[in-house]
C-alpha cells in the first residue's frame, strides 16, 4: 500500500503499475469525504493520473454535489428527464451503432478552458470487458528523445469540437461550439510535469507546421501513446466503481468488446484550467 500526502490529510492507495494508476483502499466512502481528503484525492490524480474506488454506490444528485466540489462542472443542456444536466450518461446495449470515446482522446479539449477531472461512475457493466484503456501522457512526453521535446514544446495544436458530447449528442452544430488552441506540451499546475496535450479525438493541426509537416507530427505522437503501453492501464469496471482521471496528463479510451450487452453509467466533469507550459526542467 502507497499513500499521498497533503499537509491536512493522507489517502492510501494500491498503485496499478509503477508510476501510473491508483486503486483507493476497499472501505472509503467518497460521500463522507471532507475538504482535506478531496484535496488528497485531486494531488493523488495530478500525481498518478487515475484513481479508481469501488463500491461507491451513489445517486446522481449525489455524484453532481461530490464533483461540484472539486470545481465548476460542464452541462449538458439536453439530457433526458430525470438525469441533470451536470451528468453525461454513458450507455450502449444491443441498439447502438457506436459508443462515446472509443479512440483515445481528452475530454473536450476544444473547450477554451478544458476539463481537469472527470468522474466516471459506472451502475451497470457487461459479462465480460467493457474496459477503459487509460494512457499517462506525461510518459508519453518523458519517452520522447530530447531534441522532439525541445521542438514540441514550441508548438501550438487547433482543438476542434468533433468529438465534443454536445456535437456528437446531436444538440449542437460543429459552428456553435468552440475551436481552441493549446500548447503541443502542458504543464501540470499542481506537480510542474511536462504532458504531450493532443489526442486524435480533437486536434487538426498544428498551428506552426505546413499541413504535411503537421499530419505526420501528429501520426507519430499518436502511434507513439498508442504503441506504448507501459504508458498504459486498463481499468475493470465493477457495477459502482468509480474511476476519476485527470484529463490535464492522460487520454483515455472505452473498449467496446461486449456488444450486445450492456454498459450504463454517468460521468461528470469539471473545468480545469487554460492549458500552459512553464518552464520548468525536464526531469
Ligand atoms: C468517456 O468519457 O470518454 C467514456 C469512457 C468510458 O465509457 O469508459
Amino acid at each position: 500500500m502507497s499513500a499521498v500526502q497533503t499537509p491536512s490529510s493522507t489517502l492510501a492507495y494500491t498503485p496499478i503499475n509503477t508510476p501510473f494508476g491508483a486503486e483507493l483502499e476497499k472501505g472509503v466512502r467518497l460521500l463522507d469525504f471532507d475538504d482535506a481528503q478531496l484535496e488528497a484525492l485531486q494531488q493523488l490524480a495530478a500525481e498518478r493520473g487515475v484513481v479508481v474506488v469501488r463500491d461507491q454506490a451513489m445517486t446522481m444528485d449525489e455524484q453532481v454535489a461530490f464533483a461540484g466540489r472539486i470545481g465548476p462542472l460542464f452541462t449538458t443542456p439536453v439530457n433526458r428527464r430525470k438525469v441533470p444536466p451536470e451528468l453525461i450518461m454513458i450507455h450502449a446495449d444491443e441498439r447502438s451503432k457506436f459508443i462515446a470515446g472509443s479512440t483515445w482522446h481528452s475530454d473536450v479539449s476544444s473547450e477554451e478552458i478544458p476539463p481537469g477531472l472527470s468522474m466516471l461512475r459506472m451502475e451497470v457493466v457487461p459479462e465480460a470487458g467493457g474496459d477503459t484503456l487509460f494512457a499517462d501522457m506525461t510518459h508519453a512526453y518523458d519517452a520522447l528523445s530530447d531534441s522532439m521535446k525541445a521542438f514540441v514544446k514550441g508548438l501550438h495544436a487547433v482543438h476542434e469540437p468533433r468529438g465534443h458530447y454536445l456535437y456528437v449528442g446531436g444538440a449542437k452544430r460543429l459552428d456553435e461550439l468552440p475551436t481552441s488552441t493549446h500548447p503541443v506540451v502542458r504543464t501540470h499546475p499542481r506537480t510542474g510535469r511536462h504532458a504531450i496535450y493532443v489526442n486524435v479525438g480533437f486536434v487538426s493541426h498544428i498551428v506552426e507546421l505546413s499541413r504535411r509537416e503537421s499530419d505526420a507530427l501528429l501520426r507519430m505522437l499518436y502511434d507513439h501513446t498508442a504503441y506504448l503501453v507501459a504508458a498504459q492501464i486498463r481499468v475493470h469496471w465493477e457495477p459502482d466503481t468509480v474511476v476519476f482521471w485527470d484529463n490535464r496528463v492522460v487520454q483515455h479510451q472505452a473498449s467496446w468488446d461486449y456488444y450486445p450487452g450492456v454498459r450504463h453509467g454517468y460521468r461528470a466533469t469539471v473545468r480545469g484550467e487554460a492549458p500552459v507550459l512553464t518552464e520548468v526542467a525536464d526531469t
